[in-house]
């Protein structure tokens, strides 16, 4: 911890503050539970782990659809084993955080190509949807998850462009230059896993990769310095989830994107059925 602390201490003195040890590291997740429950919402979705069977019981009994992420077959016949009606399959493209929960990240960096069919054929006969996630940009890659087996996709950085998504200046700026080879997974910013867009902060600390403290500590101790930073409108200092695709992303309102998504989507669909 004082070493983590010293490490960021140059970074936070930028913007003239000092790391501090949080009075808190994370949410309550029971309180979160309570609220997502007495929220009812249609569908719930979970990440970074796996729901016990009596939670599982509470979400289903108020009606909710349980989606689990997972980024090995392993974790998918887990969640499938507490009886989630769909698994997010996340391949190693996506931007964000890795949902990963079983065994190490390193083995866990599966492609959505081979991640997606195999949670498929895995989950397929227990009657659970997989839903594609991780790289998929446009109504081809849709297809392209279709004809794998997914029932759905999950897009995130394809919308992070649109003029709806709330962040900063500095992170759509980032977001608009950037290509695959500018986005990496690291842990310095949360201790966990995340593709993000490589900036200083995480140059500066991709040396002490390993050493740096796990989720959630890390991410409570560079909160105050992000914050700062996105105040400042500043990227050196953000932590600009990004995947993969993210030169492909298009700069549109959410519900045109959807609507051309869709296009193309029918469009790929008819070529590859049009194929002999
Ligand atoms: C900025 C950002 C924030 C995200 N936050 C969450 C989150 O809170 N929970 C979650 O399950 N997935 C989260 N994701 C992952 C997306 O839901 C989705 O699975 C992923 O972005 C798909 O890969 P893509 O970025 O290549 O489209 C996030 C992704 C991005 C880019």
């Amino acid at each position: 911890m004082a070493r983590a602390l010293e490490r960021l201490a140059p970074l936070y003195a930028e913007f003239g503050l000092q790391p501090a040890v949080p009075a808190r590291w994370c949410e309550d997740f029971r309180a979160q539970f309570e609220a997502l429950l007495a929220a009812r919402p249609a569908v719930t979705s979970f990440t970074f782990g796996i729901l016990g069977s009596a939670d599982m019981a509470r979400l289903k009994a108020a009606g909710c659809y349980v989606i689990g992420t997972a980024t090995t077959v392993a974790e998918a016949l887990a969640w499938a084993d507490v009886g989630a009606d769909a698994v997010c399959a996340s391949g190693m493209e996506a931007g964000g955080h890795r949902g990963s929960f079983l065994g190490d990240f390193a083995a866990s960096m599966i492609g959505t190509l081979a991640l997606v069919p195999a949670c498929v054929d895995a989950l397929r006969p227990r009657g659970v949807a997989v839903i594609a996630a991780g790289g998929i940009m446009d109504g081809r890659g849709i297809a392209a998850a279709q004809a794998l087996g997914a029932e759905a996709v999950q897009m995130g950085t394809a919308f992070l462009v649109c003029p709806e998504a709330a962040i900063g200046s500095a992170y759509r700026q980032a977001l608009a230059g950037a290509t695959a080879t500018d986005t990496r997974t690291t842990r310095i910013f949360s201790g966990r896993p995340a593709r993000a867009i490589v900036n200083r902060m995480v140059e500066q600390l991709r040396p002490f990769e390993d050493e740096i403290p796990a989720y959630p500590v890390q991410n409570a101790l560079t909160g105050p310095l992000r914050r700062a930073a996105a105040q400042a409108g500043q990227a050196d200092y953000l932590s600009m989830w990004a995947g993969q695709g993210v030169a492909a992303a298009r700069p549109l309102p959410a519900a045109a994107l959807v609507a051309q998504l869709a296009a193309e989507w029918r469009a790929a669909s008819a070529a590859l059925s049009a194929h002999p």
